[in-house]
């Protein structure tokens, strides 16, 4: 297939242009708008592939979508596209919208009038809301709860509704907490395994009893291709790790592989809405042949060791854009939070 894929410079987005060009014969046109988050250096070893090619640009800009679609020829879609992190959807919900849904209704209806033959919507577990017990399958009600996951619900729904109108042949994944190398460090994993790396403190929100159940970047990428050949038409996939962990439990285990004290430890100021637990039943897509392989411990000991080996990867980072983000989010709060045991 020729393979449109959006978000390819992304985190799950770049782990996936490798994967599908390693392991597959598909062509793949990664066409990202390289924002505050999208880094080609994650995609250098693929960057001459001759199955491969780079477009930048928006997935809300509709000529250059329209364009790319005729000028490749292609016939699949991959929307990995999307504002991702919760914290900044508070921040600044708008851009989310535009993205998550706008973005999503343009490159549908661009692929619906190519006559494409397969569309997968990268969405997330956190559609459901928060899940004090038991596991979320995919028939429950959505009931999403910050603007992220909101976005997100209303860019699948949107998916989901091309098949029930048009039968445009959509499938939507649901993956849960993904960590693994090349993940921005904004989010829980690459944030305190890079800040316990440098000794600085690890601002755990509320009471660090959280739970996300941990999917393997390698895992989730399985499952994403699996659902785009294998899945039915209008219908969604959980995808999760099935290693549910409490926040501070995964801060512990990250201080005690890099030697470090729980000294660390902050407990700040929570973050709004914050959900308390997701997870996810993923029999729907075991019952297809996917099944996760990495073991958490395993999968976060060469997620820290690869962020020991690659500080030239994350430190221009860290001290960029990054820096008056972080300033904004955490300064006052760790300031005023408080340390582990007192
Ligand atoms: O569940 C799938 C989702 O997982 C994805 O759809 C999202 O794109 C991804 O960001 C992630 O959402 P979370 O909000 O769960 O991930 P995050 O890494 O931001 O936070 C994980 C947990 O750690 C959450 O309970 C909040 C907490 N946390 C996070 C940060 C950044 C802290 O305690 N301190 C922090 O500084």
């Amino acid at each position: 297939m020729n393979i449109l894929l959006t978000g390819g410079a992304g985190f799950i987005g770049s782990h996936l242009v490798r994967r599908l060009l390693t392991r597959s014969e598909h062509q793949v046109v990664n066409l990202d708008a390289l924002r505050y988050s999208g880094n080609l250096t994650n995609l250098e070893s693929v960057q001459q592939h001759p199955r491969y090619r780079f477009v930048q640009g928006d997935i809300c800009d509709q000529p250059l979508v329209e364009s790319l679609f005729q000028a490749h020829r292609i016939d699949g879609v991959i929307n990995c596209a999307a504002e991702t992190h919760v914290d900044r959807s508070i921040l600044d919900p708008g851009s989310f919208a535009r993205t998550d849904v706008v973005g999503t209704g343009v490159l549908l209806e661009a692929a619906r009038q190519a006559g494409v033959r397969r569309f997968l919507q990268v969405s997330t577990d956190e559609v459901y809301g928060s899940v004090e017990t038991g596991t979320s399958s995919e028939t429950d009600r959505l009931a999403p709860r910050s603007p992220y996951s909101a976005s997100k619900a209303g860019g699948e729904l949107l998916a989901l509704s091309y098949w029930t109108t048009y039968k445009f042949p959509v499938v939507v994944t649901r993956g849960s907490n993904t960590y693994g190398s090349h993940q921005y460090p904004e989010k829980f994993i690459p944030l305190f395994v890079t800040n316990a790396i440098d000794g600085q403190l690890l601002p755990l929100y509320g009471d660090g009893r959280q739970c996300r159940d941990w999917l393997a970047v390698e895992d989730h990428c399985a499952g994403i291709e699996h659902a785009f050949l294998h899945g039915e038409p209008g219908t969604a996939y959980n995808i999760g790790g099935g290693n549910e962990r409490e926040n501070l439990t995964v801060a512990e285990v990250i201080l005690d592989s890099l030697g470090q004290p729980k000294s660390l430890l902050r407990y700040v100021s929570d973050r709004p809405g914050h959900d308390r637990r997701y997870a996810v039943d993923c029999s729907r897509l075991r019952e297809l042949g996917w099944k996760p392989a990495v073991a958490f411990a395993d999968g976060l000991r060469e997620t820290v060791r690869w962020y020991q080996e690659h500080e030239s990867w994350w430190r221009p980072i860290k001290s960029g854009e990054f820096k008056r983000y972080y300033e904004e989010q955490y300064r006052r709060r760790l300031e005023e939070g408080t340390a582990c045991g007192s």
